[in-house]
C-alpha cells in the first residue's frame, strides 16, 4: 500500500526516518571528520602495504623469507617442496651410467661405476686437488674415502662446477674427445674445470675444490633418500 504524502501521521514518522537516515550516512560523506580519518588511514596502509612489500623483496633477494605475520609462518607447500628430501629409485640404474634428479633446485647426479671405473679412481690421486677429500665442506663425513660415496659403485654429486656454477657436461666414457688417459668424468665446459667419477677435480683446473656430495642415505638397497643424513633421519 502507497503512503499518502498529504497524511500528516505518515509525515512525522517519515521527518525522523530522515534525520535518522542522515545520521547514519553522515560518515560517509567527505567532510566528516570520518571519512577524513578513512582516507588517512588509507594512506597509512598503503605505505604499511609499499614498506611491506619492499621488505619482502630485499628478504627475497638474500634467500631469507621473514614471514610477517604469525598466521602465515607455517612454509608454503611449494617451499616444503623446495627444500625436502627426495626419494629416488635406482634399481633401473645400469652399471656405466648417470640419471640426473633434483633437489633444493639443483642437479644431483646419482652414477653407478662399473667395477673397472671404481678400480681407476685411486689411479690418478696424484693428478687431483684434493684427493683425499681435506675440504671437508664438499661431502658429508661418510663420504670422507677413496670413493666419496656410501656405496662403492653408487656416486651421489651435486653437478654444479664449484667455479662459477655451470653445469658439467657427462664424459662417463674412457678416451674420445677428453684424450687417451681419460677414464671418465664430467667436464665444465665454461672454463674447462675436469672431474673423475668421484667428483674429485683434477689440478690445472679453475674450480677450487671437489663437487659436492649432498647428504643421502640408503631407504633400501635400491631406495635413495637424497638431503637428509641418516643421523638425522
Ligand atoms: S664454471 Fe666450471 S669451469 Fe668455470
Amino acid at each position: 500500500m502507497s503512503e499518502n504524502p498529504n497524511d500528516k501521521k505518515s509525515r512525522k514518522p517519515r521527518a525522523a526516518a530522515n534525520k535518522a537516515d542522515s545520521e547514519i550516512s553522515k560518515p560517509t560523506q567527505t567532510e566528516s571528520p570520518l571519512s577524513f580519518d578513512t582516507r588517512a588511514v588509507d594512506v597509512e596502509k598503503r605505505k604499511f602495504i609499499t614498506i611491506a612489500t619492499a621488505c619482502v623483496g630485499a628478504a627475497g633477494a638474500l634467500g631469507i623469507m621473514a614471514p610477517p605475520f604469525v598466521g602465515s609462518m607455517a612454509p608454503s607447500e611449494r617451499a616444503k617442496a623446495a627444500g625436502a628430501p627426495v626419494e629416488v629409485d635406482i634399481s633401473k640404474l645400469e652399471a656405466g651410467n648417470m640419471m640426473t634428479v633434483e633437489w633444493r633446485g639443483k642437479p644431483v647426479w646419482i652414477i653407478r661405476r662399473t667395477p673397472e671405473q671404481t678400480a681407476e679412481l685411486p689411479k690418478h690421486d696424484a693428478q687431483l686437488s684434493d684427493p683425499g677429500c681435506d675440504v671437508t665442506s664438499q661431502q658429508p663425513t661418510y663420504c670422507k674415502n677413496s670413493t666419496r660415496s656410501i656405496k662403492q659403485d653408487i656416486a651421489v654429486i651435486i653437478g654444479i662446477c664449484t667455479h662459477l656454477g655451470c653445469s658439467p657436461t657427462s664424459k662417463m666414457q674412457a678416451g674420445g674427445d677428453m684424450g687417451e688417459a681419460w677414464t671418465g668424468g664430467f667436464f665444465c665446459p665454461c672454463h674447462g674445470s675436469k672431474f673423475d667419477l668421484a667428483g674429485r677435480v683434477f689440478r690445472g683446473s679453475p674450480a677450487p675444490t671437489n663437487l659436492v656430495v649432498p647428504p643421502h642415505q640408503y631407504l633400501t638397497d635400491t631406495t635413495l633418500l637424497i638431503g637428509v643424513d641418516k643421523a638425522e633421519a
